[in-house]
């Protein structure tokens, strides 16, 4: 254990990245930065990071905001329950916490949208505690270290996975082990062609001594999403566009998105698209974490007044809180016809 601990915190040393949270440990920044990485690669992080702290330079800060305000800032990363929770984690800290970022695991993982991960990562990085925080990387390590050929997520394998990750962590420098691990994970064990050549693990490593590398780690076949058909409909009216905004249970509570309506079959989508005469496209996909969206764009004069519509000028629009695929949409349809508006 000692010189695995060793050697990753040793390689850690002298290949880590250089990434803008690295700079402070100050736990709101860590904070936003480990959600915001929930969302997206860390190439891609930074500039969401940015954006964020800028705009909300502290938990203070983010409290006090409206959700709409925090919801417009988190516009591109997807997800928005995550920008919530965010949100409600902030209030939080603020009425149940004084104000003050609680520094243990468990005070952590009671915050809306902190689990498991989250915590380990947080009170590692930003409190010196020493909990290992088992993200992809984690797991694909060690189950290769151990050359482990049940799923990861069956519960004994997971519980060796977190088991082994505390054994070989550091107690004097859990939060730099812990990085370690997500950029060994990163760089050297990478899901594909792991550079085992140059790994200062490959003579203890089992998936590489019985050369199952590629096999590991085993995971349970992905649930199939559901599919759903879609029609959107934009409605111009004296230079403004019709708006919703969705309702709670909708994937896209409290976002503003056009008018639509769904249907239960592709067959029923697809018939009603025969009927319309101004369809912009017919057939787009989008692809959620759990859900494909069929959908097809229609421009229309058709009004049946709906709760919470409202008219937008584009530049209303553009301050607006709405899902990606908006901008997408207007795209595609200006592409078409002509600018709107
Ligand atoms: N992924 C999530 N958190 C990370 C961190 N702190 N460093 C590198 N990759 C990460």
């Amino acid at each position: 254990m000692a010189n695995i601990q060793r050697a990753i915190l040793e390689w850690y040393d002298q290949n880590k990245r250089n990434l803008p949270w690295r700079d402070s440990k100050n736990p709101y920044f860590i904070w936003i930065s480990e959600v915001v990485l929930q969302q997206t690669r860390v190439e891609q992080g930074a500039p969401f990071f940015h954006r964020l702290i800028e705009a909300f330079p502290s938990v203070d800060a983010l409290a006090a905001a409206t959700e709409q305000e925090v919801l417009n800032v988190w516009k591109g990363l997807g997800y928005y329950s995550r920008a919530r929770n965010l949100h409600k984690a902030a209030q939080e800290i603020i009425t149940a916490h004084s104000g003050i970022f609680p520094s243990e695991f468990l005070a952590l993982k009671k915050l809306p949208g902190v689990g498991e991960y989250t915590a380990a990562a947080l009170s590692s990085i930003s409190f010196n505690k020493a909990i290992a925080a088992v993200d992809g990387n984690v797991i694909r390590i060690v189950s290769r270290l151990l050359d482990l050929s049940d799923p990861v997520e069956t519960s004994q394998t997971s519980r060796t996975i977190t088991e082994f990750a505390n054994e070989i962590l550091s107690p004097s420098r859990p939060g730099d082990f812990n990085q370690a691990m997500m950029d060994f994970g990163s760089m050297v064990c990478t899901p594909k062609s792991p550079s085992c050549a140059s790994c200062p693990l490959a003579s203890v490593c089992l998936a590489r001594i019985n050369n199952t590398q590629h096999l590991r780690p085993v995971k349970k076949p992905k649930k199939k999403p559901i599919n759903r058909f879609l029609l959107f409909k934009v409605h111009l009216q004296d230079g403004k566009i019709r708006m919703i905004q969705q309702q709670k249970g909708s994937i896209w509570e409290n976002l503003f998105l056009f008018p639509f309506d769904e249907f239960s079959s592709e067959t029923a989508f697809l018939a009603k698209i025969n009927q319309e005469s101004q369809v912009i496209n017919d057939r787009a996909i989008h692809i959620l974490s759990h859900q494909r969206l069929h959908y097809a764009v229609i421009m229309t004069q058709e009004h049946t007044p709906a709760n919470s519509e409202f008219w937008f000028s584009r530049d209303e629009l553009y301050d607006l809180p709405t899902p990606i695929l908006v901008p997408r949409i207007l795209t595609r349809v200006e592409n078409q016809l002509a600018p709107l508006f």
